[in-house]
């Protein structure tokens, strides 16, 4: 366990940061969001040293692209997908099932659809194919598409079907539609690719050990691609959300102390007209998540997030 939250300092007293993360802990019944923004310690910022670093310095166009979202009939990105095609995008959503993904172009002229499981490795290169022919200009690609499954890693599914299906779809999955679009994208005057990956990514909710560990390396994949790209054309941001009002498990759309879908959404898209955008989204419920580990709340935070929905 974190020694600093148990033991006062040289002086014998406790120091304002583990009187708050003690705060933080004994608040009872804490949930993904209350935990995070608990954590985040209220009324104090998060140390500016710590927030993310910016994209290169010249703004983010964000009208006149031809945009490809992943789990865009649903969830975050079926507002991502609303958001872009308001903004004056041709977007084109893609996963499994098309009735779903139809049912939401519908009710936004001109939104495209497209069949897409990240899971396969042909069907992943056949649509890369497939999208750059339909759609030449395509400069953005939102990799959001995802699952969420518990697992009790005593007691195993014999063929471990939950952790491959999980690491296919959450990082095998984004990281070969990144390598079949990469070709594509370099050839435009300015592309972007934003991964989706999670608060969990930086602290672990244990009934959900695949999914945390997937997150955990999709970030890390994102921070190297970013690396890799800085001298093309191509820039790479990192949306990080929080617990959000979805349907990713079952009635987690329901829970209270998770952040609204719409307020997520206005919120992320309020960074991303900064000029020039922080390239990790960050909005402020997951800030507790994402530095907890620096800022020595790790244990506390992990702690926290084990009972929760
Ligand atoms: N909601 C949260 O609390 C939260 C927090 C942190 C991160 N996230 C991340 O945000 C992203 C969106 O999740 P959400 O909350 O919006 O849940 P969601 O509504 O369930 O969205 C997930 C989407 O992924 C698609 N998908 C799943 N497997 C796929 C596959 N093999 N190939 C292609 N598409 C696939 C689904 O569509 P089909 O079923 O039609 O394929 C669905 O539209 C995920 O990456 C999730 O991990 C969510």
């Amino acid at each position: 366990m974190n020694k600093e939250r148990k033991e006062p300092d040289q002086k014998g007293a406790f120091s304002r940061r583990q009187i708050l993360t003690a705060a933080a802990l004994t608040a009872p019944a804490i949930a993904v969001l209350g935990a995070s923004a608990a954590l985040a310690q209220p009324g104090k910022p998060a140390n500016p040293q710590t927030r993310p670093q910016m994209a290169r310095n010249r703004p983010i166009r964000l009208t006149g692209n031809t945009v490809l979202i992943t789990g865009g009939g649903t969830g975050i990105g079926r507002g991502l997908a609303e958001q872009m095609h308001q903004l004056g995008n041709k977007v084109i959503i893609a996963s499994r099932r098309r009735a779903v993904l139809e049912a939401t172009a519908a009710e936004f002229p001109g939104m495209e659809v497209m069949t897409l499981d990240v899971r396969d490795p042909a069907g992943v290169r056949r649509f890369a194919a497939e999208i750059v022919e339909r759609y030449p200009d395509l400069n953005v690609v939102f990799n959001n598409a995802g699952i969420m499954r518990r697992e009790n890693l005593l007691d195993q599914q014999a063929d471990l079907a939950d952790m491959h299906d999980t690491i296919e779809t959450n990082l095998n999955g984004p990281m070969r539609l990144t390598a079949a679009l990469l070709p594509h994208l370099q050839t435009k005057p300015q592309s972007i690719i934003v991964n989706t990956t999670s608060g969990l990514a930086f602290v672990p909710l244990v009934t959900r050990p695949t999914y945390c560990a997937a997150k955990a390396a999709f970030h890390s994949y994102t921070v190297s691609l970013r690396y890799q790209l800085r001298k093309t054309r191509i820039e790479v941001f990192e949306i990080a959300p929080p617990g959000v009002q979805t349907e990713l498990m079952p009635g987690q759309s329901r829970q209270p102390n998770y952040m609204p879908l719409p307020e997520f959404i206005n919120q992320t898209m309020a960074q991303f007209r900064q000029t020039p955008p922080p390239v990790e989204l960050l909005v402020d419920g997951v800030l507790g998540l994402r530095y907890a580990e620096r800022e020595g709340r790790f244990d506390a935070a992990v702690d926290s997030l084990s009972g929760a929905f």
